[in-house]
């Protein structure tokens, strides 16, 4: 089959995991026959520092005229004191407004081999975990009407967070579509304590989930209590359902007990195939061109395209199962290291996966 990427290197560490992402897709394509073009678009600092803009209309034709979008990472200090519609990150936001990419589906597992670098006491990380984070992704607080005024008191600012029934139902599905291939256990998370946007997320989410998924049991947790739970008991969360910027914060959280945010990737999805696959972790500015970067999360994002946007399911595991020995080999990049290992750099740990590939 061919099949088109649009491939954003972005900024800081990115192209040097994209080049690990490209080297796994073409010894995938080489093995299995498969065709891969990229359309290498420009998008975040770079794009700011050639355009004047982090996402040019050319650049988001080009995305949508692909069958997905493989994104490393965009920002760095150079452009942090830029306005908020020019900095790096309005690219993403950008494309994913414009691709209607609403879903965002984060996976976050310990792997038992990298128990040692997880955070967590060590009777909570034996009991492992494996749960998917479901974040809304178009809506909320990232979208709401935003600004700056004059009140009483002076200068003031405002963010406002607003989600339609609609978004809240959408979402709930694609929840509930992973869920019923789980466990059927749904967590949605949510400030409805406090916030209205958050009573009618609850509201939503069981009706839909009652109505249309009756096996599933939902259950609800305030956001603070998440973040509390996800560390002294990650192991109770199979599915979790929330808002953009809840799912942003906790998203974090999950991947850092894993033991390095440098492994997880990420799918973001719309109502057809055309997705955008990213690691969760940024552009990493600290330790760019350096070889120093984890190139597992940007990887394992090829995975997610290939199962979810083309459903090559066989291809997508293989990629999977080779980070896995590669990892139950002791290879590993510096921000998992093992006590005595050798690190890898970047280029050298992409040649171990594709080695497991052949
Ligand atoms: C993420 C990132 C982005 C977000 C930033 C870079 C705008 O933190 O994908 O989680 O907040 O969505
Ligand atoms: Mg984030």
């Amino acid at each position: 089959m061919d099949y088109k990427i649009a491939v954003i290197e972005g900024d800081g560490i990115g192209p040097e995991i994209t080049a690990s992402a490209i080297a796994v897709i073409n010894a995938v394509a080489s093995k299995y026959n498969h065709n891969f073009t990229y359309d290498y678009v420009p998008a975040g600092g770079n794009s700011i520092d050639r355009y004047g803009v982090p996402l040019t209309e050319d650049a988001l034709q080009r995305c949508k005229a692909s069958d997905s979008v493989l994104l490393a990472a965009v920002g760095g200090p150079k452009w942090d004191a830029l306005p908020g519609h020019l900095r790096p990150e309005r690219a993403l936001l950008g494309v994913r407004k414009e691709l209607g990419l609403f879903a965002n589906i984060r996976p976050a597992k310990l792997n038992p081999v990298l128990k040692s670098a997880c955070p967590l006491k060590e009777e909570v990380a034996s009991r492992g975990f494996d749960m998917i984070i479901v974040r809304e992704l178009t809506g909320g607080m990232y979208y709401g009407e935003r600004g700056r005024r004059t009140g009483e008191g002076g200068e003031e600012a405002y963010d406002t967070e607003c989600y339609s029934v609609a978004e809240v139902e959408r979402i709930t599905r694609v929840a509930c579509d992973i869920a019923m291939k789980r466990s059927k256990h749904l967590i949605s998370v949510d400030k409805a304590n406090v916030l209205e946007s958050s009573r009618l997320w609850r509201e939503t989410v069981h009706r839909v989930a009652t109505t249309e998924y009756p096996e599933i049991a939902v259950s609800d947790m305030l956001v603070d209590n998440a973040a509390m739970q996800l560390i002294r008991n990650p192991a109770q969360f199979d599915v979790v359902v929330t808002s953009n910027m809840f799912g942003d914060i906790l998203s974090d959280e999950a991947s850092q007990i894993t033991g390095s945010i440098g492994l997880l990737p990420s799918a973001s999805l719309g109502a057809n195939t055309c997705g955008m696959y990213e690691p969760i972790h940024g552009s990493a500015p600290d330790i760019a061109g350096k070889d120093f970067a984890n190139p597992i999360a940007t990887i394992l994002s090829v995975a997610m395209m290939f199962r979810l946007s083309f459903g090559l399911e066989k291809e997508a595991a293989e990629i999977e199962a080779a980070v896995d020995a590669v990892l139950q080999k002791g290879y590993r990049t510096r921000d998992i290291l093992d006590n005595g290992t050798e690190p890898l750099g970047c280029k050298a740990m992409t040649e171990r996966v594709i080695e497991q590939l052949n």
